[in-house]
């Protein structure tokens, strides 16, 4: 029988590959690119909540299929929760992840509450059918940076009862814990179920 297909609502390659090792056995995971979609989709709300909501939405109105959506921050305590839903435009609104990583590190210079968690909300469009989940890992900021591996803030965020940063871990050890991994392994469990009862 031929797997039921669900859109990925992103173009990012690395993770539609993340997440096909997750949900891929029971479904075609298909990504922005496979429904020739290259619209720069808003982001504008001011929660990880609405954007992952206004991204799924976007593709379900304008493509007509089911779809589900990811949005992540990076919460720090000491900063009241920023970067947060502003993550990947935390420096000057821009996506220059090094000028973020840069402005994280200079706004940490002396904080000893060095807590931290990064947080996904995944947003399902199935059907009639809005779910949400959420995945958490808590940790804190690195005194200075490490590892190579990895994207965005993982060389200064150690999740807790490690001692290495994300960017210092395979894929696989990362995603074993991670928010986002965290957040797909429901999604998944929900499918799963789903099928099972349709
Ligand atoms: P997005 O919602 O997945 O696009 O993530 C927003 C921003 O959070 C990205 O630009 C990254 O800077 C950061 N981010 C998201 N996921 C991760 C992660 O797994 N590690 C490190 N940084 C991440």
């Amino acid at each position: 029988m031929e797997k039921q297909r669900i859109v990925f609502a992103t173009a990012n390659l690395n993770k539609l590959r993340e997440v096909r090792e997750i949900i891929g056995s029971a479904y075609n995971v298909v990504g922005l690119k496979d429904i020739a979609c290259n619209d720069d989709i808003p982001e504008t709300q001011p929660t990880l909540e609405g954007n992952s909501l206004q991204k799924a939405q976007w593709v379900k109105q304008h493509y007509g299929v089911d779809c589900f959506s990811d949005d992540t921050g990076l919460e720090v305590e000491a900063l009241n929760g920023a970067p947060g839903v502003h993550s990947a435009r935390y420096a000057n609104g821009t996506h220059d992840m090094a000028a973020n990583l840069d402005l994280l590190m200079r706004n940490m210079e002396g904080v000893t509450n060095r807590k931290a968690r990064f947080r996904t909300v995944v947003t399902l469009l199935l059907g009639d059918e809005c779910h949400q989940f959420e995945g958490i890992v808590n940790g804190h900021i690195a005194l200075r940076r490490g590892g190579s591996e990895g994207f965005g803030y993982d060389p200064v965020f150690i999740p807790e009862g490690e001692s290495r940063t994300f960017a210092e871990m395979t894929d696989e050890e990362k995603n074993a814990i991670s928010h986002r991994g965290r957040a797909m392994r429901q999604l998944a469990d929900f499918l799963k179920l789903h099928d099972k009862h349709s």
